[in-house]
């Protein structure tokens, strides 16, 4: 039997290149590998207000990013989260047994609360983490590729089965997290001690996957470097490093031998280097996004749902048997 993996992305906001080097390009390589599902996680963006038009477009633009990045349907399962409607219901049953502490304690939580002031923020936000480790543990996932910022929900999932088990019996996998080092925090490219995001105000700061070639070209040539001007592969010049990381990831060439390529030359040869192997990848990808239409996109996600749901009914009638509920 193969191992299984999960893993989503939410349909919030441009996705760019982290959201490609620090998931999808592993999801990639791994679906020969594993069972795999990929989820659209639309329940997870309306933690946020979402604009209702903007956020149905988006759910189809996203599986297309997964489709156009190379997902291929007839190896692994599309599905769009809140057409399995059991990812919720299980989500509830895991609220009680998650102490509110645990909540208080994430990372997200706090940086997305403290901006606009944690009282406006939405008990959505607060609960996240659960409905996420709802998502992992319905499908009995042993691994979840994701970027760094997402490690500490992983382990809320872990400890939430374990947890569940012991009071209840043996029911959920306690998954692992894949992650990838030099892909695993790509950071923003006018701050290097900021990871790259969606939700960042300044457009300068990301390459979004639907930059053109002009653009791309600005904004590699904007981005900070550090002091000198030697290429090196260094903890003391991070925004060079992420630059590299990037060239890295896309050309699948180690960074030393990316240092060797450009000896003797300057930061501006490299960048306008980084800026065309960028664009070498953007332009393919954007193609097989214009190329699919909405309709195709639809039908996949309709027969990936309807794969997934019999997996997830069985796994929340265990559960619902094992808490006592009359099944
Ligand atoms: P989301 O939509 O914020 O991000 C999607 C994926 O992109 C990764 N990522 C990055 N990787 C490297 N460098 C960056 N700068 C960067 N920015 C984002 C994220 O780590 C993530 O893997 N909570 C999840 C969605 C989710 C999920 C799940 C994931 C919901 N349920 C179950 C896995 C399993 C999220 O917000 O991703």
């Amino acid at each position: 039997m193969k191992k299984r993996i999960f893993s989503g992305i939410k349909p919030s906001g441009d996705l760019h290149l982290g959201n490609y080097l620090g998931a999808i390009k592993n999801w990639v390589k791994l679906q020969d590998e594993y069972d795999s599902i990929f989820c659209v996680v639309d329940m997870h963006a309306i933690t946020v207000p979402q604009e209702p038009e903007m956020l149905r477009k988006r759910a189809i633009e996203i599986a297309k990013i997964y489709l156009a990045c190379g997902i291929d349907p007839q190896k692994c399962s599309i599905f769009i989260q809140s057409h399995i409607s059991e990812h919720a219901e299980l989500a509830w049953i895991l609220n009680t047994i998650t102490k509110i502490p645990e909540l208080e304690k994430m990372t997200q939580f706090k940086d997305k609360s403290a901006k606009n002031g944690r009282e406006s923020a939405s008990v959505g936000l607060f609960d996240y983490p659960v409905l996420m480790a709802s998502d992992i543990l319905l499908y009995n996932t042993q691994l979840v590729p994701v970027g760094e910022d997402q490690l500490q929900h992983i382990e809320l999932a872990r400890t939430l089965a374990k947890r569940f088990n012991k009071r209840f019996g043996d029911t959920f996998f306690a998954p692992e997290a894949y992650i990838q080092k030099e892909g695993m925090r790509i950071m923003a490219l006018d701050n290097p001690n900021k990871k790259m995001s969606k939700s960042s105000q300044t457009e300068n700061s990301y390459i979004s996957l639907s930059d053109n070639a002009d653009i791309v070209r600005r904004k590699v040539k904007k981005a900070v470097t550090d002091s000198g001007s030697e290429i090196v592969y260094s903890d003391e010049k991070l925004a060079l490093k992420n630059l590299i990381n990037i060239y890295s990831l896309l050309e699948n060439k180690m960074p030393k031998e990316i240092e060797k390529t450009f000896t003797g030359k300057k930061y501006a040869d490299f960048k306008t280097e980084l800026a065309e192997v960028i664009i070498k990848f953007l332009q393919p990808f954007q193609k097989r996004m214009m190329d699919l239409s909405d309709n195709k996109v639809l039908k996949i996600l309709e027969d990936g749902a309807k794969k997934t749901r019999p997996l997830a009914k069985k796994k929340l009638e265990e559960v619902k048997k094992k808490i006592g509920f009359v099944v």
